[in-house]
């Protein structure tokens, strides 16, 4: 299972992640992404079908911000090894 979660503190909201993967990543009030499968707790895994979005969207974000683990983040974007 990948798991994921957006480090908000270092997002600056370039769109990009919203526009790679749609299913996974959304943007709240403040224009910051968040994982939409649990509210950016990271702890429900990816679905399967939209992985290689995932790995795309982590790969294109200029800030880092889009993190991703084989272990559940528990809500804490920094948990990446
Ligand atoms: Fe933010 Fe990176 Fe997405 S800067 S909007 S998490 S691509």
């Amino acid at each position: 299972c990948k798991y994921t979660i957006v480090n908000q503190d270092t997002c600056i909201s370039c769109g990009s992640c919203g526009a790679i993967a749609p299913d996974i990543f959304a943007y709240d009030d403040a224009g910051l992404s968040y994982f939409i499968g649990d509210d950016n707790v990271g702890n429900i895994p990816v679905d399967e079908d939209v992985l290689f979005d995932l790995e795309d969207a982590h790969d294109e974000c200029p800030t880092g911000s889009i993190k991703v683990s084989n272990e559940p983040f528990n809500g804490d974007p920094l948990k990446e090894a």
